[in-house]
């Protein structure tokens, strides 16, 4: 065989291999995952694992410093397919690291360095918003998989929003209201992209009442306990996000579900909005020209409580429960869910352009 016959025939082979190996990504992920389609990802083969041991996940850093008991994962979520630690020992066994982008330092220096073993997946993992997610250098080409809240990350974590289609909901009993719209926020930083919100705020804050608790307002923080009895006894909530980003649905959202509060909602359109909760569930502040025509609607359903209503006839068809009194780390859930995945994903992929996708 001559070179260029040789190297023509190792082409072949290896687009074979490619495409056997896109089939078997395909059938392994939910279209909805949009990468079948995308030309932005690698896929190869599985190698070097025993598929019957239970994969070992090196958790790099614990994500800004808090720990938590790794054991968790199976008394709260029933996972118990792999192996948690943060032992860096275990470095060169370990199928897959995730890295809490927060933690890695801006050189990368604190990253393992040198050659990686072969079968082994590093996990991008931030639940933060492009906004408020600082753009280190060099994250292209390191990573094999994503863990985000984003809906077409590798690994979708959503522990925010709680609420779920059910065929035995209980019969709602509306708490008792004495406010009429409230906000909790507790970080008025400017530079954290709260401009969008705080302005807003300022103007609607001109045409109706507005009642402020949290840190930023008030410089004292809502106990747990607080926390639902206080937006249950307001008629409307300000549901708004720190930043703008699609998918960025978070807790503020949850929270006025739960207590029984119409959330008034502030962030990426309605749509996006529609693919995680019930059309009738909230308000959005885009359905107004502007903050003032918003304040007259609300105002004209303070006065009309069949129209107030209507904003809780979801509840027939859904419920909606407050988040694990016992888990206040809001990153067990999703290093669980990694690790679970790693355990069933016989296929794995490049991440080539992390950057474009996440920040678009
Ligand atoms: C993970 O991604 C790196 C960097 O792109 C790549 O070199 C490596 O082969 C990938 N590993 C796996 C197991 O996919
Ligand atoms: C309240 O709204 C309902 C439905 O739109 C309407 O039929 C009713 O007349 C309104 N009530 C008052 C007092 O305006």
């Amino acid at each position: 065989m001559t070179t260029s016959n040789k190297t023509m025939l190792m082409a072949k082979l290896a687009a074979f291999g490619l495409v056997c190996s896109l089939v078997t990504f395909c059938l392994y992920f939910e279209p909805s995952s949009n990468v079948c389609g995308s030309t932005s990802v690698e896929v190869k083969h599985h190698v070097g694992v025993d598929p019957n041991e239970k994969p070992i996940v090196l958790l790099w850093y614990w994500p800004l410093g808090v720990k938590f008991d790794f054991k968790d994962c199976l008394k709260y979520y029933n996972i118990d397919s792999c192996v948690l630690t943060a032992d860096r020992s275990l470095y060169n066994k370990a199928q897959g690291v995730i890295f809490y982008h927060k933690n890695i330092a801006w050189n990368l220096n604190d990253m393992p360095q040198g050659l990686r073993p072969a079968f082994q997946k590093w996990i991008w993992f931030n639940v933060e918003s492009p906004t408020n997610t600082g753009r280190k250098m060099g994250m292209d080409n390191l990573f094999n998989l994503t863990l985000s809240y984003r809906r077409d990350a590798g690994i979708i974590v959503r522990n925010e929003l709680t609420i779920r289609e059910t065929e035995n909901t209980e019969d709602f009993v509306l708490p008792k209201k004495d406010k009429l719209v409230c906000w909790i926020v507790s970080n008025k930083d400017k530079r954290t992209g709260t401009l969008v919100r705080e302005n807003y705020f300022e103007e609607l804050s001109k045409h109706i009442d507005i009642r402020l608790f949290g840190r930023a307002h008030t410089g004292r923080q809502l106990g747990y306990n607080e926390y639902y009895p206080t937006i249950g006894s307001c008629k409307f909530y300000l549901a708004f996000e720190n930043s703008i980003h699609r998918d960025y649905i978070t807790e503020k959202v949850n929270g006025p579900l739960v207590a029984g509060t119409v959330p008034v909602v502030l962030g990426p359109p309605r749509a996006n909005y529609e693919q995680f909760l019930p059309s009738d569930a909230f308000i959005h502040v885009n359905d107004f020209p502007n903050p003032k025509a918003l304040a007259e609607f609300l105002l004209h359903l303070d006065k009309n409580n069949t129209e107030y209503m209507r904003y809780f006839e979801w509840r027939k068809f859904y419920s909606v429960t407050p988040h694990l009194l016992s888990i206040n780390n809001e990153f067990t859930q999703p290093i669980c869910l990694a690790c679970h995945y790693l355990s069933i994903n016989k296929v794995y992929r490049v991440v080539p352009d992390l950057y474009k996708w996440f920040f678009g």
